[in-house]
């Protein structure tokens, strides 16, 4: 009978419990950010109709991806991550989206907003896991990148 000791993950407790600290905010923003995208996709009126219902429904793919992606991570250093709905509803920071049909304007700011909250949990996430674990802060960084891409693809539909 093999008699050694398996450790469940490759890390220590305190470096899992400050990844899952700094990356369940990112989970619940990004289960936010999607449904609130399909929401926008749904509702959305007006000018350049098909190009944002579409690009909406990418920005829904890619944050499904994206939490997924940070979920796991956690999961992978031993932690569980509170997901459920209404954890996600009472904790989340983006912001409300407004109820029923929006302008195609309305859709573009508002969901500029869902972004700019999004993307602050995932900096705040970067920096402080640089102290912590290095291979959590790439996935953060990945998901920063994605969000700042899909940020800019929004917010050009503004022609400023
Ligand atoms: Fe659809």
């Amino acid at each position: 009978m093999n008699t050694k000791t398996v450790a469940a993950t490759a890390v220590s407790p305190d470096v899992a419990a400050g990844v899952a600290q700094l990356l369940t905010p990112v989970v619940r923003n990004l289960i936010a950010l999607s449904v609130n995208a399909k929401q926008a996709h749904w509702h959305l009126r007006g000018a350049n109709f098909v190009g944002l219902h579409e690009f909406l429904d990418t920005v829904h793919e890619n944050a499904i991806e994206a939490y997924d992606t940070a979920a796991e991570r956690i999961v992978a250093l031993g932690l569980p991550v509170d997901a459920r709905i209404a954890t996600v509803a009472a904790e989340s920071t983006t912001p409300s989206l407004p109820e029923g049909f929006m302008q195609y304007e309305t859709v573009i700011t508002e969901m500029l907003a869902q972004f700019d909250a999004t993307i602050a949990s995932v900096r705040t996430a970067i920096d402080q896991l640089d102290d912590i674990d290095l291979a959590s802060q790439d996935v953060a960084i990945a998901i920063s990148q994605q969000l700042d891409k899909d940020r800019w693809f929004l917010y050009s539909h503004l022609g400023a």
